[in-house]
């Protein structure tokens, strides 16, 4: 019981360990590592704030907004919405940040918002079209650099909010919009995916797992200056969404932006597509000739390469089917996407098999055939969306302790597995999963996915935002209906 006590606490920390200390009876050790209630270093919980019944000021709400139920009726108000982003996805396979962009605005026009997307044009490739007529892309040449001109696009957004209505809300996908136009305008928000001081613990990662005859990727000290240079330029944006809790809480504590203009808005993804449907996780099986007796698959997805950890994982799985060949017959690894690690894993043997890249469908069908994914991934800038598809799957999910995953996704051992990114951390973890077996995965499948559904549907992000929007439309205009949240109403 100690030994589980000090797991549990550790596991959750930082956003549990104060209530941990303050609530050390073993009753109430009880009711905290048998909820999925996240709670965060304030030792408020969603429960503890909405039982109180009283309005809720949203621009200091110190949670994720995806905790909060807002109307799904049409918006009593509709927007007109810009939105700057440096690319904007043409297939479903696309980085984090674009595919925030489109699930989040295509969802905010089906809502009957006008939208205006101020992005690059694709280079030989013809741009996507959507039968919306209140969609409008304004595209420009990229930089060399690959980015948006942003004298180009400001020009072009002028001509937009001079010659019609004018936009009631600014919206920039990271630095999309740079600082030296945003500076100043008020109706503005910036969302951020992945942020410098995010990326040091990355930094600190790669150097330990760094062989001796490799390059630094960047100079550890490059890092930290890199961060206050964030810190001081962050503050020219008017408002910010943190895409994780633990990104909004260091906006407010290391860049030391006011709370009332840092909101953290947990991506989302669309739960038509990832839910669980078990005969076509079959289907998917004997489709791709997986033995009925393997008592466990493995799945992982997304792009092969070293940044997403896969020579950890490589190296874990060859010492356990080296050492263990009862763990080696019993398993299957299914492995979607490409890149250099893709060869390397095929390798291994029969019982590893590699897919390629597969479209939305697909991955759905994927996630449902596997017993458990797992994410190596040693980037800790962001929020992955791969755990969030699996989660809302019903797959449970293993991954790395990094705090975006630790405090927003994979938050008690209810709903999976973490690990610390070096090769022994990842196979103890990855025996445990195989010792827990089935069953036990099943259970954790569940409940990931009803606490998923909860926080991490497009659905409820698009609400978030919306809402986010609406309130900041509103009190720049002198308003204040929409930042005001009503806990029985919403
Ligand atoms: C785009 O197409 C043109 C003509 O078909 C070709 O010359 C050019 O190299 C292509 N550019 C890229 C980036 O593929
Ligand atoms: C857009 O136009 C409105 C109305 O003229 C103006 O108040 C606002 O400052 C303009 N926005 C920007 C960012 O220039
Ligand atoms: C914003 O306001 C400050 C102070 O008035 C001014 O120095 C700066 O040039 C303005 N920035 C923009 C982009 O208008």
């Amino acid at each position: 019981m100690a030994r589980d006590q000090s797991i549990v606490f550790s596991f959750r920390y930082p956003c549990y360990i104060l209530v941990a200390l303050s609530a050390f009876s073993s009753l109430s050790f009880f009711y905290w590592s048998h909820s999925s209630v996240p709670c965060y270093s304030n030792g408020q919980t969603i429960e503890q704030i909405q039982n109180k019944n009283q309005p809720i000021n949203l621009l200091s709400f110190p949670l994720a907004w995806n905790h909060l139920s807002f109307s799904s009726n049409p918006p009593s108000k509709i927007l007109k919405i810009a939105l700057f982003v440096k690319k904007w996805p043409h297939k479903s396979r696309a980085g984090g940040l674009e595919r925030h962009a489109q699930t989040l605005h295509l969802a905010l026009a089906k809502r009957g918002h006008e939208l205006h997307i101020f992005t690059t044009s694709a280079q030989n490739k013809s741009f996507p079209t959507y039968p919306m007529s209140n969609l409008f892309f304004h595209l420009s040449k990229p930089t060399s650099a690959g980015l948006l001109d942003q004298s180009l696009v400001w020009k072009q957004f002028q001509t937009q909010n001079t010659t019609g209505k004018p936009f009631d809300m600014i919206h920039t996908e990271s630095v999309g919009l740079m600082y030296t136009r945003a500076q100043n305008v008020s109706n503005l928000a910036v969302s951020w995916h992945g942020i410098a001081y995010e990326a040091v613990h990355t930094d600190i990662i790669q150097e330990i797992l760094r062989a001796p005859d490799e390059h630094r990727a960047i100079e550890l000290t490059d890092r930290t200056t890199r961060v206050v240079e964030e810190v001081k330029f962050f503050k020219n944006y008017a408002q910010h969404v943190a895409t994780s809790d633990h990104v909004g809480d260091v906006l407010k504590r290391i860049y030391m932006i006011p709370e009332e203009r840092v909101h953290t808005i947990l991506n989302g993804v669309d739960e038509g597509i990832f839910r669980p449907d078990i005969a076509q996780g079959k289907d998917f099986k004997s489709k791709f000739g997986i033995p009925e007796s393997k008592a466990l698959v493995l799945g992982m997805a997304g792009r092969l390469v070293k940044d997403k950890g896969h020579p950890l994982m490589f190296e874990a799985l060859k010492k356990m089917f080296a050492e263990n060949s009862r763990f080696q017959e019993s398993v299957f690894v299914l492995v979607a996407g490409n890149g250099p690690w893709g060869a390397r894993y095929q390798d291994l043997g029969p019982n590893v098999l590699v897919l390629g890249p597969l479209d939305q469908a697909q991955l759905s069908r994927f996630y449902n055939a596997i017993d458990i994914f797992v994410n190596p991934t040693l980037r800790a800038q962001g929020l992955d969306h791969t755990l969030l598809e699996a989660i809302l799957s019903g797959t449970p999910v293993i991954a790395t302790r990094i705090a975006s995953i630790t405090g927003s996704v994979i938050v008690s051992h209810e709903m999976g597995y973490t690990f610390s990114p070096t090769v022994n951390s990842l196979k103890e973890a990855l025996y445990r999963v195989w010792k827990d077996g089935r069953r036990v995965l099943q259970k954790k499948g569940q409940v990931g996915r009803e606490r998923g559904l909860k926080l991490f549907t497009a659905t409820k992000m698009a609400a978030a935002y919306e809402r986010l929007f609406l309130c900041i439309a509103d009190s720049v205009q002198g308003g204040n209906d929409y930042c005001t949240y009503k806990p029985s109403i919403g």
